[in-house]
């Protein structure tokens, strides 16, 4: 119950909805139980014979005054247990009357009105011109029904309105929390995360949620007021034929129970299914240009057919415990008219039962047995929203980033200090070993490296997302762990090996929505206004724009930032000669009057560089200027002089 007790605290907030959403359904209730009873009311009294003759006038005369008069007994007004003791000792006949409203020949006078046997009845030529009285009260209680059905319409048009509007406004709520709160987690805890899955649960997780707001929590309570009435209102009306009745039900408990438990399996099996066919739906778009040029459809092909047939198998699994159930709860309800209709057909020919209460058992029944029936439904319902609103709040529950001790410098310098650091994204396998650098305000710092020997690690450091096991990062003497992580960031700009663009228009890439200007004097000033069409439209993920100019809208997103350091990571992708000379010209512009980190690749910017180090797998092996590391003929000296020959 735990669960249910989260789902409800997304819907706290709007406790009026739901108290309003209660008493509507409640009403609704209270109508749609008193409907099969004013059919037995009218069915009773002005459709079937309504008066028996007693043979003697009991001493409980008294007690009912409505039910005898004289020697007659009204069928309707006769509670049911007097009726059985009437029947006992022999009081009453089997003659019937019917109550009519003109005098005619043969009729007995009974409550001012003239009633007439049935067989006298069956004589008449017209009897129907004698039932203008019954006629009346049928048209009376027909006007009721219909005021009452489209009462009861009107109550269910708005809880349902009352109802979606709540459950809109709960999911709007969690959807806001979740994205806002995704925006915040660590990329160390996003990166083991697998995409699709992190979308479902924004995006359809939530939406089961919703399902259950708006068709199962309210309708529960109105199943439940609906059984619980219909129980009383049988009871009240016979107890012997309720009994047997409500005898079925523990077979469709256990039933139930059943087949919870195997739904429950059958349906894990199902959802855990599509999470993995929805994780391969998407790597395979994603990386579609790869299994197209490689020709791996058949592959792909095949692994997908493997999910596909799984899930294929689990959905039919689902159907056979779903197929078994609800024609068991039929088959529960028809028992239950054959057993209403012998018992009560008998009761009836003792007269110890109305044909009108007979027709409102029937009704009563299937009332009573389509909750049942949709609990199937509803459990589905349910069983996705809890399973939803767990995840969900394991992810809320997840720790955001560290935000840092909040310092705020007044100005920032630009000076950089690793002291003896160690870092390793897992475990114990350093990526950094007892790393130190330095960076004075100004400088331009060029990092070399073989690959993977941890350069964009750094970065990733500096920028916090991720934190350094041993040692300390320092931004102008303080440990970046001290500084507000806003402030932080805020210092560096970030320039990627793999440029990122969102999907939309150039500007909005270049300032993400932090400030307005004009992205075109960025692009002048870099003298690169040529290169790219700026109103192109950006694809996702940028695929709409060559490595170059990709990289040329990132150092704008960049300089647009304004930032005192500039981190940049250079890509390896050749480009043309005279695009490297554009690249290259923007970037000293970019440099001008900052403090860089650089991971280099190009001749030109490693020369140029104040200081030089080379990482060796996660050590610092050399650092200097160019011409010292070259006179010193060490690592640099070998990778300068391979890059030279080969380019
Ligand atoms: N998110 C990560 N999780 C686990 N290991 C990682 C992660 N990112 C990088 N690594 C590992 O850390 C090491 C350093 O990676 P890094 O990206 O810093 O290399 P690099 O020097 O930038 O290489 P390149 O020149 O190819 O860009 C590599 O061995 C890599 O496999
Ligand atoms: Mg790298």
């Amino acid at each position: 119950m735990g669960e249910f007790r989260k789902l409800l605290s997304f819907v706290l907030p709007y406790k009026k909805f739901l108290i309003i959403s209660i008493i509507v359904v409640l009403l609704s209730a209270i109508l749609e139980l008193s409907m099969p009873y004013i059919v037995k009311l009218t069915i009773d009294r002005y459709i079937t014979p309504q008066v028996i003759k007693l043979n003697k006038i009991p001493e409980w005369k008294d007690k009912y005054p409505n039910a005898f008069y004289d020697n007659y007994v009204l069928i309707y007004e006769l509670p049911n247990h007097l009726r059985i003791e009437l029947e006992k000792l022999g009081y009453l006949s089997n003659e019937r009357y019917f109550i009519i409203s003109d005098s005619i020949e043969n009729s007995i006078k009974f409550k001012n009105k003239f009633i007439i046997s049935v067989e006298n009845y069956k004589k008449l030529k017209n009897p129907i011109n004698l039932r203008k009285d019954d006629i009346k009260g049928i048209l009376f209680f027909g006007g009721l029904y219909l005021i009452l059905l489209i009462t009861d319409f009107i109550l269910n048009y708005f809880q349902i309105i009352i109802l979606t509007l709540l459950g809109q406004k709960s999911i709007y709520e969690i959807r806001t929390k979740l994205f806002e709160h995704l925006l915040k987690l660590p990329i160390s805890f996003l990166q083991k995360q697998k995409v699709g899955r992190l979308v479902t649960r924004v995006a359809n997780d939530v939406d089961a949620i919703n399902e259950f707001y708006t068709s199962v929590l309210v309708s529960l309570i109105k199943d439940f007021v609906i059984i619980i009435g219909i129980i009383s209102i049988m009871l009240l009306m016979n107890v012997k034929i309720t009994l047997i009745i409500l005898s079925i039900i523990p077979f469709l408990l256990i039933a139930s129970a059943l087949f919870r438990y195997f739904a429950r399996k059958a349906y894990d099996n199902v959802r855990r299914i599509l999470g993995e066919l929805n994780a391969f739906l998407n790597e395979s778009i994603v990386g579609i240009s790869i299994i197209q040029a490689f020709n791996a459809q058949n592959y792909m092909k095949i692994k997908f057919f493997k999910i596909n047939d799984d899930l294929f198998k689990a959905f039919l699994n689902l159907i056979y415990v779903f197929g078994i159930f609800m024609p068991l709860v039929s088959l529960g309800s028809s028992i239950a008219i054959a057993i209403l209709i012998y018992n009560g057909g008998i009761d009836i020919l003792k007269q110890g039962f109305t044909f009108g209460g007979l027709v409102a058992f029937i009704n009563y029944i299937e009332m009573l047995f389509n909750p049942i029936r949709d609990l199937a439904e509803k459990y589905n319902t349910m069983q996705s929203a809890f399973i939803a609103s767990k995840r969900i709040f394991l992810l809320l529950s997840e720790k955001g980033e560290d935000r840092g001790k909040g310092i705020i410098l007044k100005e920032v310098k630009g000076h950089i200090e690793f002291r003896n650091v160690y870092f390793a994204y897992e475990n114990e396998n350093w990526v950094l070993k007892n790393f130190n650098l330095e960076v004075k305000p100004g400088q331009k710092v060029a990092i070399v490296g073989p690959t993977g020997s941890g350069k964009t690690t750094i970065m990733n450091l500096l920028l916090r997302f991720w934190d350094v096991q041993k040692g300390e990062i320092l931004l102008d003497g303080v440990n970046i762990k001290d500084l507000d992580l806003k402030f932080l960031r805020s210092q560096f700009s970030l320039v990627l090996q793999d440029v990122f663009l969102f999907s939309g228009n150039i500007e909005d890439n270049v300032f993400l929505y932090r400030k307005n200007g004009k992205v075109e004097n960025y692009f002048k000033y870099l003298n690169v206004e040529n290169l790219m069409d700026l109103n192109k439209f950006v694809n996702e993920r940028g695929t709409s724009f060559s490595s170059g100019q990709r990289q040329i809208i990132s150092f704008i997103r960049a300089l647009a930032n304004n930032p005192k350091i500039l981190l940049l990571d250079e890509a390896t992708s050749n480009v043309d000669q005279e695009t490297e000379y554009i690249i290259q010209k923007s970037l000293e512009k970019l440099l001008e009057n900052r403090t860089a980190i650089i991971i280099a690749h190009r001749l030109s910017t490693i020369k140029s560089a104040d200081k030089i180090v080379v990482l060796y797998y996660g050590e610092k092996i050399e650092e200097g200027k160019h011409e010292e590391l070259i006179n010193k003929k060490g690592f640099y000296y070998h990778l300068y002089t391979l890059q030279f020959e080969n380019g």
